[in-house]
């Protein structure tokens, strides 16, 4: 004969199911990683060297081929999103391709980048929490924005 077990274990009970079924789904995700790629780098953007700097460090990671996978961007569900994210910002704005682009879409892009810029929308905000060090102090949005003036001065730069 078993003894009927009290309300209070069953609700316990039911918590350690529920701990069970999602360690099992985290487990399940990571079964299907997200392709990181970096694929090769066709024509790097030769900018002058101070914007080169400050662009590598801001905007490299989402829009250019040489993204430095972190070990957190590994592990699903993040994963996902990270790499999605990567494709999407390297479809609009690609800094390894920028020496294929056609002059008109280089102008097109650098006009972009000037809003962008001008509306803080870049580097997002989400990105900037793990990263700090990608923040541009006015410094340095007043020095891209200036190469960004200059390039649209001169086309086929
Ligand atoms: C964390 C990743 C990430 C970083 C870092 C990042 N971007 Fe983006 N960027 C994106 C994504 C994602 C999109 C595509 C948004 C969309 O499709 O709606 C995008 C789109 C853009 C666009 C396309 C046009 C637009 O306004 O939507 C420009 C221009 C741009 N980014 C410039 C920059 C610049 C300049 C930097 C560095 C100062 C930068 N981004 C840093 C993720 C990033």
């Amino acid at each position: 004969m078993t003894e009927p077990v009290p309300p209070r274990d069953r609700k316990r009970k039911w918590i350690w199911w529920a701990v069970g079924v999602l360690a099992m789904v985290f487990g399940l995700m990571q079964l299907f990683p997200a392709t990181e790629t970096n694929p090769e780098v066709l024509g790097d953007l030769a900018a002058p060297p101070a914007v080169a700097k400050i662009l590598r460090r801001s905007c490299y990671d989402c829009h250019s081929n040489e993204t430095r996978w972190r070990w957190y961007s590994r592990i699903a569900p993040i994963s996902w999103v990270i790499a999605s994210h990567v494709n999407a910002a390297r479809q609009q704005l690609n800094f390894s391709e920028w020496a294929t682009y056609y002059p008109q879409t280089r102008v097109r892009k650098l006009e972009w980048m000037g809003r962008a810029l001008q509306t803080e929308q870049m580097p997002p905000t989400a990105y900037l929490l793990f990263h700090p060090d990608a923040r541009l102090s006015p410094d340095e949005r007043a020095e891209l924005e200036r190469w960004i003036a200059a390039s649209l001065n001169q086309p086929g730069s």
